[in-house]
């Protein structure tokens, strides 16, 4: 729901025309777009990032921590998928938002990954989930989770070892896990509620939306280790340059193409919807591309756009 109220005048107070207006609410100024695979967590944790199997794909990452160190938000708002580790079958929220003040990094079978707390923003999670909601989509308020390797890959990745994490974060969960996900329409569509949510909260704050998980991957049964690297470029293309036709693509086409775990790959679709995407809108600024086959048993897909200022 805009809330324009504060954009009003004060009564009585007469329109100047020769000032412009300033924008004074919070905006999306960016969006980051990253496979999430565990074992780069690990490479890390363990200090294996230079070994010949994992340089590469390091390397692929050089230029994304240097744009994130001189364009650091004020928050970052982080689409990942939870893997059975704060939610399970007992309870599958299809949309859930961190609402907390910090999120512990969860313990998936080996410990806690070695990583900072994650510091939340209650304060625009909670406007987000209130404006989201009263336009018409349904959001589960979480507020206690502990946060998997699907939320502090991608950080670790984006910003490299610190003693703390940048900024806060917002998580934002979404069950791609136990049939049925959201279709990626949905999730394009949400990503334009969360725009218009940002762009009326009242402080001038520098949001980016994150979008994890993918690419092409599948993790069991006969057509484990299917990487497609075609459909995965294809994808990347499309993302950027025709979001719009892109969130038609049903879900029977992801998991034809991209494995049974591709279907991740509708969560870039929040996030880019969050950068408006609609037919005729100009194509967000390429800051960089990367693409790298294997880590794990998966293909590693990575995009960094950025929003005309
Ligand atoms: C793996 C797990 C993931 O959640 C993912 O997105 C990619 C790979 C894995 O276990 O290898
Ligand atoms: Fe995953």
């Amino acid at each position: 729901m805009a809330n324009t109220a504060t954009r009003h005048k004060r009564p009585g107070q007469s329109p100047d025309k020769s000032i412009p207006e300033i924008a004074t609410g919070a905006r999306i100024t960016a969006s980051v777009y990253t496979s999430h695979v565990p074992a780069i967590g690990a490479a890390l944790d363990l200090g294996k990032s230079s070994e010949p199997y994992w340089q590469p794909l390091f390397k692929g990452y050089e230029r994304s921590k240097e744009w994130f160190r001189e364009n650091t938000p004020d928050v970052v708002f982080l689409v990942y998928n939870d893997h059975a580790t704060a939610f399970s079958l007992e309870m599958i929220p299809t949309f859930a938002i961190g609402c907390a003040e910090r999120f512990q990094p969860a313990d998936e079978g080996w410990g806690p990954r070695p990583v900072p707390v994650v510091m939340g923003h209650p304060e625009l999670a909670a406007h987000i989930a209130q404006s989201v909601i009263q336009d018409d989509f349904d959001l589960t308020i979480v507020n206690k989770m502990d946060v998997d390797h699907g939320l502090t890959v991608p950080l670790s990745l984006m910003c490299g070892q610190p003693q703390a994490w940048p900024c806060p974060v917002i998580p934002f969960a979404v069950n791609v896990v136990q049939y049925p996900a959201p279709s990626g329409r949905r999730c394009f569509l949400l990503g334009q509620a969360i725009r218009r949510a940002v762009e009326s909260y009242d402080r001038p704050l520098k949001v980016q939306i994150w979008g994890t998980g993918g690419m092409s991957h599948q993790l069991q049964g006969p057509r484990a280790g299917l990487i497609n690297q075609e459909f995965d470029q294809a994808f990347l293309d499309r993302l950027i340059a025709d979001p719009e036709s892109l969130s038609h693509m049903p879900h029977i086409d992801y998991v034809r193409e991209a494995g049974s775990e591709g279907i991740e790959l509708v969560m870039w679709l929040i996030a880019r919807g969050a950068m408006g995407g609609q037919p005729g809108d100009k194509p967000p600024h390429v800051v960089h591309r990367f693409y790298h086959v294997p880590a794990s048993n998966t293909a590693v897909g990575h995009l960094i756009l950025e929003n005309p200022q």
